[in-house]
């Protein structure tokens, strides 16, 4: 006799459901937008398909379609004109940036949308880098800070709920919690770029958001992809310094870390699901290599490693297809 059948949990849709142990829920995704200056813009991008660029006029439609699928959460990373750049990101903090104005009329278009802006420096620079440069073209740790606390300031005033800074200077969550504060936005939350790799998979990206470094590459601040422990301390330092949410980022290739940074600490937890990941499993499924099915597992085994929330360019796809399934 055989006591044990796993099999019987299998044996029909139902029971699968039932004793299903991670669910993915429209409400784990966060959505990414671009938003360019100009006016009537809502261009593809060729990095990343069936993923825009638009301006600010046109986002209301993309609001309405995002909150009709039950999607509520978007991070917001904007694309200034190149004139626009110099050697400390001033148009980051402009009051009418592309930003400000953008957190602005989604607010107007959808007041209950949670908005969170990514703060950093690398499209705003003329050089790329996400801060301040020195002679030998090392990016300045603490002078840095002071300019992304001004940035998050501007959000903040701009409407945003939250601030995510995207830069990985050391201190800056304090920074910015000290900044926010004494701004009177101590209710504005911090999402931490905690755990962020310096990583090959953000290539699509800076394509979008134009802001590859001009020269050199961003190993002197963001993380070697070999190392696991350094996650935890920076994951550490971030809790000491006030943030709210942790993040982990890429996720697929970190999902090792994303279960130990989930094992160390309470705090809420994202994973972002950058454009390299998603742009090749998007062409697989376009060019007919997978099928759309690949999208959810690979979603689902960011969420089973530990994350609970999920930046991901594919949340539309997600939302329509946990829709279909249910
Ligand atoms: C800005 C920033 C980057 C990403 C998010 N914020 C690019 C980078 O660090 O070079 C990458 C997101 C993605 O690849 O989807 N610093």
């Amino acid at each position: 006799m055989m006591l044990r059948r796993p099999r019987r949990l299998r044996a029909n849709k139902a029971i699968r459901n039932l004793v299903r142990e991670t669910k993915l829920n429209v409400e784990d995704f966060i959505y990414p937008l671009f938003i360019v200056e100009g006016e009537g813009i809502k261009r593809e991008i060729s990095s990343l398909p069936d993923v825009y660029h638009f301006s600010v006029d046109r986002l209301e439609d993309e609001i309405k379609e995002l909150r009709e699928l039950g999607l509520e959460h978007v991070i917001l990373f904007g694309i200034p004109h190149d004139h626009e750049k110099d050697e400390c990101g001033s148009e980051g903090f402009n009051e009418n940036g592309v930003i400000q104005r953008a957190v602005r009329r989604i607010k107007e278009v959808d007041p209950e949308m949670n908005v969170i802006t990514d703060v950093c420096m690398c499209e705003y620079t003329s050089h790329g880098h996400c801060g301040i440069l020195n002679e030998q073209g090392y990016v300045k740790n603490d002078v840095t800070l002071d300019y992304l606390t001004k940035i998050a300031i501007s959000h903040a005033k701009a409407g945003a709920d939250m601030v995510a800074p995207s830069d990985m200077m050391d201190g800056r969550i304090k920074a910015l919690r000290d900044g926010l504060d004494e701004a009177g936005f101590e209710n504005i939350g911090i999402m931490s770029y905690s755990v962020k790799y310096a990583s090959t998979f953000y290539g699509p990206f800076r394509e979008a958001a134009n802001s590859a470094p001009a020269f050199g590459d961003r190993k002197t601040y963001q993380m070697d992809p070999a190392n696991s422990n350094e996650a935890l301390i920076e994951a550490e330092l971030d809790v000491l310094e006030g943030a709210d949410i942790l993040m982990v980022k890429p996720a697929l290739s970190y999902l090792d870390v994303i279960r130990r940074v989930k094992d160390h600490f309470d705090l809420p937890l994202a994973a972002y699901n950058v454009s390299g990941e998603y742009a090749m499993l998007k062409s697989a499924v376009k060019n007919g290599i997978l099928a759309e099915g690949a999208i959810y597992e690979s979603v689902m085994s960011i969420k089973r490693a530990g994350a609970d929330i999920i930046i991901t360019y594919f949340a539309k796809d997600l939302a329509k297809m946990l829709k279909e399934m249910k």
